[in-house]
């Protein structure tokens, strides 16, 4: 085992041989729900598991089941995000990229009772795959899905005037698009506040040389990935802040 090494990292260690361990990046942090029930130690291995609100703890496990279960937010990013949250005293946030809700679970335990989570996706089934849990917990009052693309909904509220009214956005999306949003989020957060952008280490790819071998999906991607770090890097109204927590994710705070 690799003494240091990060959340689901840690796992990967133990059950597969190098040749595949060089294969999954770094980052590789985003599968670990999955290396968890694969892995004979299981889930209480890092002090994320044990820590892990039950609700999250079944709609983890529900989503294990799904086809997509590899786009699910990772549970020390889940973690994070439910703390980050609290900490900033969130109380209107927004999310554009659901599935089946895992950080938006995080974000609505977080939230107080009175708190609203924008929640946007193109797939209404998969969230409804975990709407149950949310529900059981008692907290979809506090949640407003919309079905569909996110721009237009943001374009209608930069038209409607909801500029600074968000505490919190997370995005976590088509990442095609993420230079998109943040032309129009940096408008609707508010200052002081922040947006999370989600798998801005694109899976260890943006620090690989160009002709490194990828996936297809992750060398598609990798570019417009890369165009947003360099954007936010320089974009003097944010202040920054990379992590490497599940596949990286840069919070941004608004300064200006
Ligand atoms: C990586 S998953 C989100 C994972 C989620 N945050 C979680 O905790 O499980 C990405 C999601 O973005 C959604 N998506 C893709 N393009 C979108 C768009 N243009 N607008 C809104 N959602 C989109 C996909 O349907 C998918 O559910």
């Amino acid at each position: 085992m690799k003494e240091g090494s990060r959340g689901g990292i840690d796992l990967v260690f133990l059950v597969f041989p190098a040749s595949v361990i060089l294969s999954v990046t770094a980052s590789m942090t985003r599968y670990s729900t999955l290396i968890a029930f694969m892995c004979p130690c299981g889930p209480n291995y890092t002090s994320v598991y044990p820590r892990e609100p039950e609700p999250m703890k079944e709609l983890r496990e529900l989503t294990a089941k799904h086809p997509w279960n590899l786009m699910t937010t990772s549970a020390d990013e889940g973690q994070f995000l439910n703390m980050l949250l609290k900490l900033i005293n969130a109380k209107n946030t927004m999310e554009i990229g659901v599935y089946t809700g895992y950080s938006l679970l995080a974000t609505a335990l977080a939230l107080p009772e009175d708190g609203k989570i924008l929640a946007m996706d193109i797939n209404r089934e998969n969230y409804e795959l975990g709407l149950p849990v949310i529900q059981k917990a008692g907290l979809e009052h506090k949640i407003d899905f919309r079905e569909g693309p996110a721009m237009p909904v943001l374009d209608q509220m930069i038209e409607d005037k909801y500029h600074g009214s968000f505490d919190f956005i997370f995005v976590d999306a088509d990442k095609d698009n993420y230079i998109n949003y943040h032309k129009r989020l940096i408008e609707l957060v508010k200052v002081g506040g922040l947006i999370g952008y989600d798998n801005t280490l694109w899976n260890g790819s943006v620090v690989a040389p160009p002709d490194a071998p990828m996936r297809k999906y992750v060398r598609y991607y990798r570019d417009f990935v890369l165009e947003l770090n360099k954007a936010l890097a320089v974009d003097p109204r944010i202040e920054i802040c990379m992590l490497p927590v599940g596949d990286g994710i840069t919070l941004c705070r608004r300064i200006k």
